[in-house]
């Protein structure tokens, strides 16, 4: 009988060091989702591997093995930590706070009461519609006062695209230029670089911090936070002045004021918690958006045949004069297919956040022991052969059906606001690749990737490229 171990499946592993592929990803700034593809190749759809102090690593890399996961394994795995690096609970402000880094009761009442909340401020209604036709019209006056030159998507979209959900949050919008948000969207790369490291030398020895130059890794991830505790402690403040108990909530930010005036001891209501929820939300609501909607200005650009069948559809939908609908999305096919597609080409999260089992299990004959970091190895699944047939090619039809109805994507995966922007911007305007400074007038994009993607290990994976407007 084979008995299959956790060394069996994975490479060399450097005692107490951990796997030499972690050292070289580290040390030379790799590409974390090659890595795992090469090793994918070679060790099977589950590969073991080891960081420092020799901690596991199981990277789950098939739909079949995540299904296995939730049905064989999910019970002994208990998955719900977060995995307690040191650099994890620094994001959650060191007391579990927060949504994005938090875990147990903290996180779920967090997330209920954001649910909740932005369910009825209006945020899968028809409130966000106004807002998102706004940041449309702002974005189309930018690219029409371009007149044709190059634009940078970093420069003018993570503003549009964060505008709407902010106004719902916390009553703000920023102008699309606004140095603020320019600078709290360089904040978010750095912020999600610090993201993708698995573990660093502070989660065996806390006290180098306090001996570390400004350079370290956790002086730099709190220096990046304050650019976001910097906003969000100021529209805090100001909130709490103006504040009116007997008025309808104005945001998700009055939500929670008026929950703490309640006096409800049945979940965190603290300041504390409201700044790092505020902060997690922000960063969410700028990366996720802004970063979908770059790459799928990007791709129609490098595709230009999909983006006049997009645009031929939007004008036949919604025309030359008014902006897209939520109600319009049900006549797009095709623009949602390319949003679907994009989804899955770019793999915005090639990577999940990382999450500890708390017991041991067996996955598929693989034993995972305790205490494993659990990755699951998200670029792997949208680009499995097996599902997909030819997945480094840029083929939104593959979304649609017989006679052009959309197919739903694994899992809901879409939102509102990339559809609603993407379609205002390309109603009036058309984008083309720029390289090397100018507009690269042919239309065949290059076979398989987009070369321009910051490689980098980040946990979210952003095009370099700007595009043309015209
Ligand atoms: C096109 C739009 C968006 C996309 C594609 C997107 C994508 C994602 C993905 C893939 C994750 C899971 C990451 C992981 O587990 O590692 C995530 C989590 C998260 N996103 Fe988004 N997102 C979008 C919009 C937003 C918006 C508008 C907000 C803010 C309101 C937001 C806030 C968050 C937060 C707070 C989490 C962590 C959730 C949790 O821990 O339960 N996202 N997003």
């Amino acid at each position: 009988m084979l008995i299959r171990t956790a060394a069996a499946a994975g490479p060399f592993n450097i005692p107490l060091l951990g796997s030499w592929e972690f050292i070289k990803l580290y040390l030379c700034d790799g590409d974390m989702a090659r890595m795992y593809e090469r090793l994918g190749a070679r060790y099977g759809p589950v590969v073991f591997l080891r960081v420092a102090m020799d901690t596991p690593v199981v990277a789950i890399r098939t739909n079949e093995t995540i299904k296995a996961s939730r049905e064989e394994a999910s019970k002994d795995l208990q998955l719900g930590a977060i995995g307690g690096s040191y650099l994890y609970r620094q994001m959650s402000a060191w007391h579990n706070l927060g949504l994005s880094f938090a875990e147990g009761k903290n996180w779920h009442d967090n997330r209920r009461f954001t649910i909740n909340t932005l369910g009825k401020l209006g945020f899968t209604r028809r409130k966000i519609e106004p807002l998102v036709a706004y940041e449309c019209a702002m974005t189309a006056q930018k690219l029409t006062e371009a007149a044709g030159q190059p634009v940078d998507s970093h420069q003018i979209l993570p503003a549009a695209a964060l505008n709407s959900i902010l106004q719902l949050l916390m009553s703000r919008r920023f102008e699309l230029d606004d140095h603020q948000v320019l600078r709290m969207r360089s904040d978010s790369v750095t912020l999600f670089s610090i993201m993708a490291k698995i573990q660093t030398y502070l989660d065996f020895a806390p006290w180098l911090n306090k001996l570390a130059g400004k350079d370290s890794v956790s002086k730099e991830l709190d220096r990046v936070m304050d650019t976001f505790y910097e906003f969000v402690d100021q529209v805090i403040a100001e909130h709490e002045e103006t504040f009116n108990e007997d008025e309808e909530p104005r945001d998700l930010l009055d939500a929670y004021l008026a929950a703490r005036s309640q006096g409800r001891t049945d979940q965190d209501l603290s300041r504390a918690n409201l700044r790092v929820l505020m902060k997690d939300l922000i960063v969410g609501g700028l990366e996720g958006p802004y970063t979908t909607l770059s790459w799928l200005l990007l791709l129609l650009a490098e595709h230009r045949d999909v983006q006049q069948r997009v645009q031929d559809e939007l004008d036949a939908v919604v025309g030359a004069d008014r902006t897209p609908t939520i109600e319009d999305q049900h006549a797009c096919p095709l623009t949602l297919a390319a949003i679907d597609e994009t989804l899955r080409y770019a793999t915005l999260t090639p990577f999940n956040r990382h999450f500890a089992a708390a017991g041991g299990a067996t996955l598929q004959g693989y034993h995972i022991p305790a205490g494993s970091v659990i990755l699951v190895d998200i670029n792997s699944l949208h680009h499995d052969p097996d599902v997909w047939g030819d997945p480094d090619v840029f083929r939104p039809d593959r979304f649609l059906g017989e006679e052009g109805a959309r197919l739903r994507p694994p899992g809901a995966w879409l939102r509102p606001e990339p559809a609603l922007l993407s379609g205002g911007a390309l109603q009036s305007h058309h984008a083309v690749p720029v390289r090397g400074g100018a507009a690269a007038e042919d239309d065949a994009a290059p076979a398989g990737r987009p070369a321009a993607y910051d490689r980098r290990p980040r946990a979210t994976r952003s095009p370099c490229n700007p595009v043309r407007p015209w």
